[in-house]
């Protein structure tokens, strides 16, 4: 079974090419986003970090630490490291896991079905394949998302859902579809009107269900 949302996550000790963390200690009070890629030197995961790298003045915004997870070994990531900065222009200031036994991968529930099969898998299963945790400073999983090898993931979507999350759970509201910040957000049901005009002021009711409110601040 993988982690769902609201577990708290494992709490492994880890090797990274920046040292040996644990990971709740590492998080601390920090929101923290966990992403795992199959393999270093290979071109999407390469893309993907790059672009980690670049929103690094984004996620420190959020007060949000960044960790990379492969199953290569600490060599190879300050090796590929070099390759990211110079693809992606900017240098990789976050830790990448050596996870060479595959222990966070299956903690995590990282790995492709294949890999589980007792006859069916293949060097290639041992990759993991490409999710994302976000992980509250509580160390609960906020979100997860999951994408195959041959997807590379869109980190805009990742910083606009830790907004979101960000958001929703230190304002006590919901976010409607394409939500970004400073648009309006959705009033809870666990409100009633008069509730929730004592708590966000005047709202708008689109439908009974549906009540829309600007935050101030
Ligand atoms: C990649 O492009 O990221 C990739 C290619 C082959 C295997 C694993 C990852």
């Amino acid at each position: 079974m993988g982690l769902r949302i609201n577990d708290t996550i494992p709490n492994l000790t880890v090797t990274t090419d920046e040292g040996t963390v644990t990971l709740h200690d590492w998080i601390g009070d920090s929101w923290a986003i966990l992403f795992s890629h199959p393999k270093d030197f290979t071109p999407v995961c390469t893309t993907e970090f790059g672009a980690v790298a670049q929103l690094a003045e984004e996620w420190a915004k959020r007060g949000t630490k960044v960790m990379g997870i492969s199953v290569d070994g600490v060599e190879e990531h300050l090796r590929w490291k070099k390759d990211i900065e110079t693809a992606g222009g900017a240098k990789p200031a976050f830790p990448i896991v050596a996870d060479k036994d595959l222990t966070l991968s299956k903690a995590f529930d990282m790995l492709p079905a294949e890999a589980y099969l007792p006859e069916g898998a293949t060097p290639n299963d041992t990759a993991t394949v490409r999710v994302v945790f976000i992980i509250g400073p509580d160390k609960k999983l906020k979100l997860s998302m999951t994408y195959p090898m041959n997807v590379g993931r869109n980190f805009a979507e990742v910083l606009r859902a830790l907004d979101a999350l960000q958001t929703a759970n230190g304002r006590g509201v919901a976010t409607p579809a394409n939500w970004t910040v400073g648009e309006d957000v959705i009033i809870p049901l666990s409100l009633n009107d008069a509730q929730a005009e004592e708590k966000f002021g005047p709202f708008t009711t689109v439908l009974p269900y549906l009540r829309k409110v600007g935050l101030k601040g």
